[in-house]
This record gives structure tokens, C-alpha cells and sequence, in this order.
């Protein structure tokens, strides 16, 4: 599947099987958030690959919307940003780490697409809790919960590009900001 492909068929799994992940198809979607570009090349993102049933379990508590999808999904990785490797400010004003994590979490979610397997970004969890779940320490930030699997329906990378987004006119101008 090429990249276009994988960006077209890409869907979040709303109902996953509980089938085990090949430990190289895990390998290969991790690798995608590993090599992923990043400001100065600074990574400073960290994955926890959550795969015990109990520490799932108290993650999937910790979510206040979604946590279903933890507790179906085999394995549900959990996308960390360090706070102290993220000096960079986009234009001055915001911190550019969310930036960061997000591309890695994407280019890892279209792996997953090209492996066959769904994914659903997650961000309505409780900070602390996740922390107290995985141990985390003060100043590393979570960024995305990503439940992961085998859906429970697979569309085969067949399925039509999702409904729902704006049209080109809509977000696309040339030369100048037109809205
Ligand atoms: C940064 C980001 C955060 C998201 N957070 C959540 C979330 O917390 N809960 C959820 O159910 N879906 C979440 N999603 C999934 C979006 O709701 C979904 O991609 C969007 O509704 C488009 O769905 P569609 O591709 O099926 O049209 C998130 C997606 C992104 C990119």
C-alpha cells in the first residue's frame, strides 16, 4: 500500500478484534514513529507499549471518553512528549512538541493502515492518571492514547476517502489568505 493509499483507507477502528499484534507488525508501526521527522531533530517523544490486560485496564479508566477502545484492542501505545528535549516555540508563541508527537503519532497510525491494522487517537484521558498508571515522571507530558489491533471489520484499504471534510476552496488558497 503506498503512502496515498494508506492516507485514503485511513480510519479510526471503532471495534477492534482482541487478536494478538505479530510482534513484527508492532515492530514495523513503531519503527514509522521512530524515524519521523521532528524540530531540530530533537525526538522528543517516547512510546510505553501497554499490552498487560491489568495495566490496560487501569489506563482504560483513565479515559474519560473512549476507554472501551483500550480495554478491546490488544495493545494500546501511549505517545509521550519530553518536555525538557522541547526548547522550540512555533513562530514565538506556542511550544512545538505537540507538533512533534502528532506527526510521529500520524506516520505511526498510516504504518498501522499499511499493516492492516486500526488505530484511534485518543486525547480525552485524565493526565494524572495515566501517569500514576504508567509511572511517568513530572515533565513528560501524554499526548495520545492509541488503542491498537486488528479491526473487527476491515475495510481492506478499499474503502472510499471519509466523508465529512471541507473542500479544497474551503482550506485552500493561492497567494494570499483569502477568508
Ligand atoms: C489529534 C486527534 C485527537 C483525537 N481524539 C479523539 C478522542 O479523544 N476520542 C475519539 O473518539 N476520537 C478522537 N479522534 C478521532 C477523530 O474524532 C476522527 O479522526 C474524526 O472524527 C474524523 O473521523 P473520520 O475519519 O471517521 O471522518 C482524534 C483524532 C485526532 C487527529
Amino acid at each position: 500500500m503506498d503512502v496515498l493509499d494508506a492516507i485514503r483507507s485511513f480510519q479510526p477502528c471503532t471495534q477492534f478484534d482482541s487478536r494478538p499484534i505479530p510482534p513484527e507488525q508492532l515492530r514495523n508501526v513503531l519503527a514509522a514513529a521512530r524515524l519521523s521527522p521532528s524540530q531540530q531533530n530533537l525526538q522528543p517523544w517516547r512510546f510505553v507499549v501497554v499490552q498487560d490486560d491489568e495495566r490496560r485496564r487501569r489506563l482504560a479508566q483513565a479515559i474519560s471518553r473512549g476507554g472501551k477502545l483500550v480495554l478491546e484492542a490488544p495493545v494500546a501505545i501511549v505517545a509521550f512528549a519530553v518536555e525538557e528535549d522541547i526548547p522550540v516555540t512555533v513562530g514565538g508563541y506556542i511550544s512545538a512538541y505537540p507538533l512533534d508527537v502528532a506527526v510521529a503519532v500520524h506516520s505511526l497510525e498510516l504504518a498501522a493502515t499499511a499493516e492492516g491494522l486500526g488505530t484511534h487517537w485518543l486525547v480525552d484521558f485524565n493526565e494524572e492518571k495515566v501517569r500514576q498508571v504508567l509511572g511517568v515522571a513530572e515533565g513528560i507530558h501524554p499526548i495520545a492514547i492509541l488503542p491498537i489491533g486488528y479491526p473487527l471489520h476491515p475495510n481492506n484499504g478499499s474503502s472510499p476517502p471519509p466523508e465529512g471534510r471541507k473542500s479544497p476552496d474551503e482550506i485552500i488558497a493561492y497567494d494570499a489568505y483569502p477568508w
